[in-house]
């Protein structure tokens, strides 16, 4: 059954919804919107099958509010090394104390998003499972632990979570639902952005200067039929293509050099650098390596998996591997999300992304970031990627122009910082704003360095600290300009600025957070714990956003 079948079966509800309409909580932990969507999706399938569902975001959440209803669906993702995602950090933690309700007579169903080349897989969403059940709530359906391509298991877990924790099939609040139909996630009023499109490389320069030890490509992208309606603050997601010289490596390992559509299958459509357990586990059972049982049965496996990849694992353990094979141990090649380093208003249909080379040696083999290093190395003016819009509803400029901004965006993490300055000079904002940039050394690093200087000069940009963390014997990073600069910063605040961090999630924006706490406890001789709490209520007011990753 169709979108047309779904409608259908939506015009035969009675006109009014039913009075006893079960009620149902969802919450989800979000970082990049995949959680938020999938609730979204869970909501939408929910009131077509009786429930009355109310979608809360953890940022939002008051725990004590859990009991209310009688069933809770939680939708959460695992973050760097097993954290929540940050805005979800605050409920998370309360849930897991002491001041967690009881959740007797509640029953629950936890999806889990994460990624299997992370050691910490769904760890968050496992945590919540198991806590739930402790609090005395019944688990009204199995947990599912999602990969990167979490589409359509997500899809099948909410319809069959529903329907598990659907009022029993008397009840004549309990409408017919075409549970087999088509997925939640693929619904009806999908955003005109969500399939990819095709777009030509208009520019490829690399920023740093060639004695620099990194290379910082700026990318602008140019859409045929015109740039998606994106805001600053969204991301673009590319669909990368692997390195081909890796991919030869792996059909030579596997004497597979002949297998024309297996090559373009490694090519473009299947993940080969990353390593899971999963992976080796499926390698195991599909070539009977002994061996790899051994690694397996040692619990050394995830040790073992630590810096190494698909070609690791093939060349470590030989074994006669079909092109089948090869196709199902991996998974599907997942994009890759950059934050939009532009502004319509300023670049028309383009879009301009900043894009840092990963590369790194590992087990004696050198690596190299998948997207990264094909728009380095491979892409130039001229080439066409496949590119799809990511929303970010969670990092905007404030709504009024008038509003000043903190902006702390060390490396490509300055990128929205560029499109938030673009956009405030297109619309004549008045509000000051102010960026904290950070990179290895000035000479060779300054990104934009003279878009700033203009920015600084027209008015748009008010002041600009930076840290250049290599330019001196001790490392100097921007959360110390940032507490250099403690009196100002907290003057801003007061006066109503919103602040806002891109980049590193596991050091820099926690370290940057600290710094503000710090500015906050010095600069008003608070305690720490009221210093943190200022910048709680400052995130709860949406004027603490980070973009990170
Ligand atoms: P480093 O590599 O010299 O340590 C952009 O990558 C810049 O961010 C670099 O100057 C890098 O410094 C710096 N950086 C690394 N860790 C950081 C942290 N925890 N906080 C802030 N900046 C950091």
């Amino acid at each position: 059954a169709g979108l047309d079948a779904a409608g259908g079966q939506a015009a035969a509800l009675p006109a009014a919804p039913p009075k006893a309409a079960e009620p149902l909580t969802i919450i989800y932990a979000s970082e990049s919107g995949n959680c938020e969507a999938l609730a979204g999706s869970v909501a939408k399938l929910a009131k077509k099958s009786g429930f009355k569902p109310k979608v809360v975001d953890f940022a939002d959440l008051d725990v004590a509010t859990l009991t209310d209803s009688k069933n809770l669906i939680a939708i959460a993702a695992t973050w760097g090394e097993g954290e929540p995602p940050a805005r979800a950090t605050r409920a998370y933690n309360e849930l897991m104390g002491d001041g967690a309700p009881r959740l007797d007579g509640v029953t629950f169903g936890v999806l889990a998003l994460g990624d299997t080349s992370y050691v910490e897989f769904c760890a968050i969403g496992k945590a919540l499972d198991a806590r739930f059940e402790a609090l005395g709530g019944k688990r009204g359906a199995e947990r599912a632990d999602l990969d990167l391509d979490f589409d359509k298991p997500a899809a099948d877990w909410i319809k069959n979570t529903l329907k598990a924790l659907a009022p029993a099939p008397s009840a004549d609040n309990v409408v017919a639902v075409d549970f087999a139909g088509r997925a939640a996630a693929e619904d009806d009023d999908a955003e005109p952005s969500r399939e990819p499109v095709v777009v030509e490389v208009v520019d490829h320069i690399n920023l740093n200067s060639s004695l620099s030890d990194k290379e910082t490509i700026h990318l602008a992208l140019e859409f045929e039929d015109g740039a998606p309606a994106y805001e600053p603050g969204d991301s673009l997601e590319i669909y990368p293509e692997n390195d081909p010289a890796l991919v030869e490596d792996i059909l030579k390992a596997t004497n597979l050099t002949g297998d024309e559509a297996l090559r373009k299958a490694l090519l473009s459509e299947r993940d080969i650098t990353t390593l899971s357990a999963t992976t080796v586990e499926r390698f195991a059972k599909a070539t009977g390596h002994a061996e790899a049982q051994k690694l397996i049965d040692s619990g050394e496996l995830r040790a073992w998996i630590e810096g190494r990849h698909l070609i690791d694992l093939i060349e470590t353990f030989p074994a006669t591997l079909s092109a089948e094979h090869l196709n199902t141990i991996t998974r599907p090649l997942p994009p890759r999300a950059y934050s939009i380093a532009s502004s319509r208003k300023e670049v028309g249909d383009e879009v301009h992304l900043v894009i840092a080379a990963v590369r790194y040696e590992t087990h004696g083999r050198s690596r190299s970031g998948v997207t990264s290093v094909q728009v380095a190395d491979r892409i130039k003016n001229g080439s066409k990627l496949r590119v799809k819009l990511k929303p970010n509803r969670h990092f905007r400029l404030p709504q009024d122009p008038a509003t000043d901004i903190i902006m702390v965006g060390p490396g490509t993490g300055v990128a929205p910082f560029r499109a938030f300055v673009q956009e405030r000079r297109a619309i004549e904002a008045t509000g000051r704003s102010w960026l904290f940039f950070g990179d290895r050394q000035f000479t060779h690093d300054f990104l934009y360095q003279l878009e700033w200087q203009e920015a600084l000069e027209d008015g748009s940009l008010t002041k600009i600290d930076v840290a250049f963390s290599r330019d001196q014997p001790e490392k100097i990073y921007l959360q110390d300009r940032i507490r250099h600069h403690a009196k100002e910063v907290v003057e801003w605040l007061d006066g109503g600025a919103s602040f806002y961090v891109c980049g590193d999630a596991n050091r820099m924006a926690k370290d940057v957070r600290n710094a503000v706490v710090q500015a906050y406890a010095e600069v008003k001789s608070l305690s720490e714990t009221d210093a943190e709490a200022a910048v709680a209520a400052l995130e709860r007011a949406h004027r603490y956003q980070q973009d990170v990753y």
